[in-house]
């Protein structure tokens, strides 16, 4: 499905990573991989993925890395086909306690790391890609137009998210190149368990999602971002694809939904 192309995968921490899972997908799938991980993950990232990737260092958040990014992987490849952000952070003080409170350099840094980036990346990607267009997806988390008892200034970063994906699809359709997001359930990764109470979450996916969800498993999730960085998702953009289980779909907890659903 990726066969010949070159992708640039950012945001790998661990193997628990969503970005990890999605760098083997799409090795497997036969596409060339770039992979970023925050500067201080570097070494540890090099060993994680071993000969078959090109790791490379990147804070998203400072114009200078990603200038290094866009020269890495041009003097390496080129071009640039597609690109993974998959990068996320909000001091502590922002995903929980008091909203009203939360301090304005802490909203800052969450919004410049978890929006401002994505459309960071879209022009590393714009600057790089080939005339037959390219395809940029993101990561979001279903939160943007609820409020949890938890995630915060993050719910609002993924609102934002939501919309510069959008921005991004205007202005890149043009050059042929796509930007769509992947609404994934929750899963056990570093930077989810930095989330105070966390299971709040996977406890409602336990409760609600129709189809069973594993938190410890981010392969669907990166089988779907694979699709839609391949030219099967050729006239998708602007999209956000949730794959969840299904739990945006619910009203109720399945033993609130009665009937088959509640058995
Ligand atoms: N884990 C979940 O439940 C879940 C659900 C939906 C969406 N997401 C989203 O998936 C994405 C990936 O997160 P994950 O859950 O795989 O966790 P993760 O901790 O494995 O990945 C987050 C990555 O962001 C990187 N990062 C943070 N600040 C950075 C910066 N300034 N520059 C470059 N990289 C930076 C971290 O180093 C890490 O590699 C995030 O956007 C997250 O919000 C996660």
């Amino acid at each position: 499905m990726l066969e010949g192309k070159k992708i640039l995968v950012t945001g790998v921490a661990t193997n628990d990573s969503i970005a990890y899972a999605t760098a083997i997908a799409a090795r497997s799938l036969g596409a060339d991989v770039f992979v970023s991980a925050f500067p201080r993950d570097v070494d540890s990232v090099r060993e994680l993925m071993g000969d078959d990737f090109h790791v490379v260092g990147a804070d998203l958040t400072k114009e200078d890395d990603l200038d290094t990014l866009h020269r890495t992987i041009d003097s390496r490849w080129g071009s640039l086909d597609g690109a993974l952000h998959a990068v996320a952070f909000a001091p502590r003080d922002a995903l929980a306690g008091d909203f009203l409170a939360t301090p304005s350099a802490s909203v800052e840094i969450a919004m410049r790391t978890s929006a401002w980036s994505y459309a960071a990346l879209a022009r590393v990607l714009q600057e790089l890609a080939p005339p037959s267009g390219g395809s940029l997806v993101g990561l979001d988390f279903d939160a943007g137009d609820r409020a949890w008892p938890i995630y915060n200034w993050m719910g609002v970063c993924k609102a934002a998210l939501r919309s510069v994906s959008k921005y991004v699809a205007r202005d890149l359709g043009a050059a042929g190149i796509r930007s769509n997001l992947v609404a994934a359930g929750p899963l056990s990764t570093r930077a989810a368990l930095g989330i105070p109470n966390f299971s709040l979450l996977t406890e409602a996916w336990d409760t609600t999602s129709p189809l069973a969800w594993s938190s410890t498993d981010a392969s669907p999730v990166a089988d779907v971002v694979c699709f839609l960085l391949s030219d099967f998702a050729r006239a998708i953009t602007g999209e956000l694809l949730h794959v969840d289980g299904g739990y945006h779909a619910m009203a109720r907890t399945r033993s609130e939904q009665g009937g088959s659903a509640g058995l």
